[in-house]
């Protein structure tokens, strides 16, 4: 197990990579607590959940992340008489803790919250950041806030029952980490491709521990998104329209993004073609798509919707290298000719 505190300008939290659901309560407060998670979860680890006043089942999926499952889980509360001293213990994915999250920060204006994670995308990425939030008329995460919760155990068991599809969405935001600021993780996740198919928790650990420490390095130089927080954000610009266009989900949409971001790099005699190719190749290793379907045409449209522009300019992450990145300002016009290069 690894402990992690993580420090920042919206609060404190400690981070338990490789801890258990079962040791959840030596750290939890004594307070009147209400869990919250999805009904595939309960399904499958009811028996694990520590003791609660009440356990709130939410329906799975992205079409349940909207208000109106805080205003059940408000009704919950009530109904229960959960006051300001009360506690929230969210156990799920990045869906049921952003929402627990969220409504946790604004129930009685705020009470504590901690979170079990259990899928590995919630582990390496929505456990540290301190993003809650729910969609709002198809928009997503429109609804939100910044707030840490007071722990976050990241079970890497738990990732044993979890379908391989979600498996390699997590991969992509771990080879993510690794290519912006870890050659080690990189060359770790090289070593260890066989394993990623079958039941080896320790290498989960390793992946979840490294990710954390790497975003909330990040994170802490830049808690509100102004700067280094962008490095998190590579392959995303593309990734997103991959995700939009040709409903691919996030984590392999991610990966095709990092794909055409490297190429980038490469083009602007930033990173070796060579890099280029390995990188590649670790991801078709892995089983995630590297294949580019998506017109210019359709790839150029995207980018121009997309909602971290500024103007006429995309702030783009690239590669100096495996494990190093900088942020450069790209033009939506020199975007599109590299776009059309690129074919
Ligand atoms: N807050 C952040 O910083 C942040 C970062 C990344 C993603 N997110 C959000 O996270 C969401 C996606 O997260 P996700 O992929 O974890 O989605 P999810 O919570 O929907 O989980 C995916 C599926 O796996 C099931 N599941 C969860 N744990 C399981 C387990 N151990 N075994 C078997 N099945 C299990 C769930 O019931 C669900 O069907 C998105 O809404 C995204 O916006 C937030
Ligand atoms: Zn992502």
């Amino acid at each position: 197990m690894e402990k992690l505190e993580i420090t920042s300008s919206i609060g404190n939290s400690t981070i338990l990579a490789g801890e258990t659901l079962q040791n959840v309560v030596q750290y939890m407060p004594d307070k009147k607590t209400a869990i919250i998670t999805d009904t595939h979860v309960y399904e499958l680890y009811a028996d694990s959940f520590p003791s609660a006043d009440v356990v709130i089942q939410l329906q799975p999926g992205e079409s349940y992340k909207t208000m109106d499952s805080l205003s059940l889980i408000f009704d919950e509360l009530v109904a229960h008489e959960f006051d300001r001293s009360s506690f929230i213990l969210a156990i799920g994915g990045g869906i049921v803790c952003d929402v627990a999250g969220f409504a946790a920060s604004i129930f009685m204006r705020g009470i504590e919250f901690g979170f079990v994670s259990s899928t590995l995308l919630s582990q390496v990425d929505a456990s540290v950041g301190g993003k809650n939030g729910v969609n709002f008329r198809g928009y997503k995460n429109m609804i939100g806030n910044f707030n840490l919760p007071s722990f976050v155990i990241c079970d890497s068991h738990m990732l044993k029952t979890l379908p391989q599809e979600e498996i390699l969405c997590g991969m992509g935001e771990v080879i993510k980490h690794g290519l912006i600021a870890s050659l080690p993780l990189f060359e770790y996740i090289e070593q260890n491709t066989d394993k990623i198919h079958t039941d080896y928790p320790d290498i989960f650990t390793r992946f979840v521990y490294d990710s954390i420490l790497i975003k909330s390095n990040v994170v802490n130089a830049d808690a509100r998104e102004q700067g280094e927080r962008r490095k998190l954000n590579f392959g995303h610009t593309f990734g997103h329209a991959f995700e939009k266009i040709q409903k691919i989900p996030h984590g392999m949409a991610v990966g095709l993004g990092m794909v055409i971001a490297a190429k980038i790099s490469v083009r602007r005699g930033l990173l070796a073609q060579d890099s280029a190719e390995r990188i590649e190749c670790l991801l078709e290793k892995i089983g995630m798509p590297t294949e580019i379907n998506l017109s210019p045409e359709d790839l150029f449209s995207a980018l121009k919707h997309d909602k971290k522009r500024e103007g006429g300019d995309i702030h783009f992450v690239l590669l100096t290298g495996i494990g190093s990145s900088i942020v450069e300002k790209i033009s939506l016009s020199e975007l599109e000719k590299i776009i059309y290069d690129l074919y």
